[in-house]
């Protein structure tokens, strides 16, 4: 991705001098939705593809919480059966459709991609990692609780989307059990890749929008850097947030000292660069008000990392055994501890924080990046302490006030809040 991104940059200038013409607000576009998409929309807010009926994707990933689990008082979400609870916290599902078919870049040493916190749903399956995804929870006993694939299409056949799957389809479609089971998962993964799942109308994305239409360069506009930037954004953002967008970009040594001009390290993974839509293999979605083409930051770069999280204390999770991560899923013992770098857009709505929702507040985590490895700090011991990251965070040096600063950054990557 990066190398790509590199090449791209020639065009990016170019496409820096092309004016943002729109400045209204990016609503949800009322967008006319495929049959496929719709067909997806009907399958994602069914809350009888549960058993017993009650429960959707949308009950564990609900649109107003950035399509995360409205519930943020428990680490890990109950499933339709009360008292039954998955293992890890329910990730923010807004922005997943940038996460490429899991690969392993050679040059990096790094898995990227797929979805989860873990990387199962690779994409090797239905050709899309979303799709791979979304045949995952009707079947599984802690979330929607479905015995067999059999059962999903019997309630499917008897909804009243059934002549649209089989218009989608193809007619007799819902007959063939193995084959519309898959294709419930294209079609809620289709739905997953249309605009309501990348609004991309933060606070953030407004600044970003004046800064280039202002004439900024886009890359030094998402970064916070040079004058035009420092103008526009001193006239949109609060001085703590903006001074919490220039720690969350700047690099830092990790040495408990913080320089002048060193910054908190968090986009070297929460990566702030624009893509170019047509890099990715899959469809995904460019905001109206972005230059042609062009993604803007989502804020991960979708690889993988031990940050050395604390194993939980949670009453729901203590008794669980290691958590291992990615390794287990590619079955590398290196791998092992590592989770998905997840998205910050909506962050501010997805409390508790980290796979096993250690963290219940974003102070919290963010205090745990800045001194971790803070002699005399009492954290509780890394889960798995062997692959844990000691370069780029556990001592950032960071105050109190520069730890509330990096927080209210994040709270403005929430969507609907263009313009406040
Ligand atoms: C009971 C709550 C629950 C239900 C119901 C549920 N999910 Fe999830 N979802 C989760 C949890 C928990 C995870 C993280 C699990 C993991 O990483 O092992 C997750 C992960 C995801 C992800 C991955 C996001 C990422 O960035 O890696 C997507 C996408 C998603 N769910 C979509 C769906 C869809 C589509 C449905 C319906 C077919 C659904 N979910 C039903 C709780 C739920
Ligand atoms: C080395 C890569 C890396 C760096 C640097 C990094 N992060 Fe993260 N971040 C991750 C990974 C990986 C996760 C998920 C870890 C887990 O759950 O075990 C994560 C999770 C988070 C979460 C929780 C997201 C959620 O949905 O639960 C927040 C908030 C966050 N990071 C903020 C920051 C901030 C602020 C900084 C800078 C101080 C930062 N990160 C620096 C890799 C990184």
């Amino acid at each position: 991705m990066r190398s790509k991104i590199f090449l791209a940059a020639g065009i990016i200038l170019l496409l820096a001098l092309i004016p943002v013409s729109a400045m209204a607000s990016p609503e949800p576009t009322a967008d006319r939705l495929t049959d496929l998409e719709k067909l997806g929309r009907f399958l994602y807010f069914d809350q009888n593809l549960s058993e017993p009926a009650g429960q959707s994707c949308a009950s564990c990933h609900h649109p107003a919480f950035g399509f995360d689990d409205p519930e943020s008082d428990l680490p890990v979400s109950e499933g339709v059966i009360p008292g039954l609870f998955g293992g890890r916290n329910s990730p923010i599902s807004a922005y997943a459709m940038y996460s490429p078919i899991r690969y392993f870049d050679e040059a990096q040493g790094l898995w990227i991609g797929g979805q989860f916190w873990d990387s199962r749903a690779t994409g090797e399956y239905l050709g899309d990692p979303l799709a791979d995804q979304a045949v995952g929870p009707f079947l599984n006993p802690v979330e929607m609780a479905n015995a067999s694939k059999e059962q999903v299409i019997a309630d499917i056949k008897a909804s009243k989307y059934a002549g649209l799957f089989e218009k989608v389809w193809g007619a007799g479609s819902l007959d063939s059990v193995e084959a519309a089971y898959d294709q419930v998962g294209l079609s809620i993964a289709a739905f997953e890749r249309t605009s309501a799942f990348a609004l991309f109308n933060s606070k953030y994305d407004y600044y970003l929008a004046t800064c280039i239409r202002k004439g900024g360069d886009m890359n030094d506009c998402a970064k916070g850097v040079g004058r035009i930037a420092k103008k526009v954004g001193n006239g949109i953002f609060t001085n703590q947030e903006w001074y919490g967008l220039q720690l969350f970009m700047g690099e830092n040594n990790n040495d408990g000292v913080l320089q002048k001009g060193e910054g908190a390290m968090c986009s070297a993974c929460h990566a702030a660069d624009w893509t170019l839509a047509s890099d990715y293999t899959l469809p995904v979605q460019v905001p109206a008000w972005a230059p042609a083409g062009m993604v803007p930051p989502v804020f991960t770069d979708f690889t993988y990392d031990n940050l050395g999280l604390p194993k939980s204390t949670h009453p729901l999770l203590v008794n669980a055994p290691v958590d291992l991560g990615l390794g287990s899923i590619v079955g590398d013992e290196a791998e092992n501890g590592k989770f998905k770098v997840m998205t910050l857009r909506n962050v501010r709505l997805s409390a508790p924080y980290g796979h096993n929702g250690y963290f219940t507040t974003l102070k919290g985590i963010v205090h745990f990046y800045n001194t971790r490895d803070v002699p005399g700090a009492s954290w509780d011991p890394s889960e798995y302490p062997d692959t844990v990251n000691v370069d780029e965070l556990g001592n950032l040096g960071l105050s109190s006030r520069d730890e509330h600063a990096l927080v209210e950054f994040m709270k403005t990557l929430s969507d609907g809040d263009w313009r406040r």
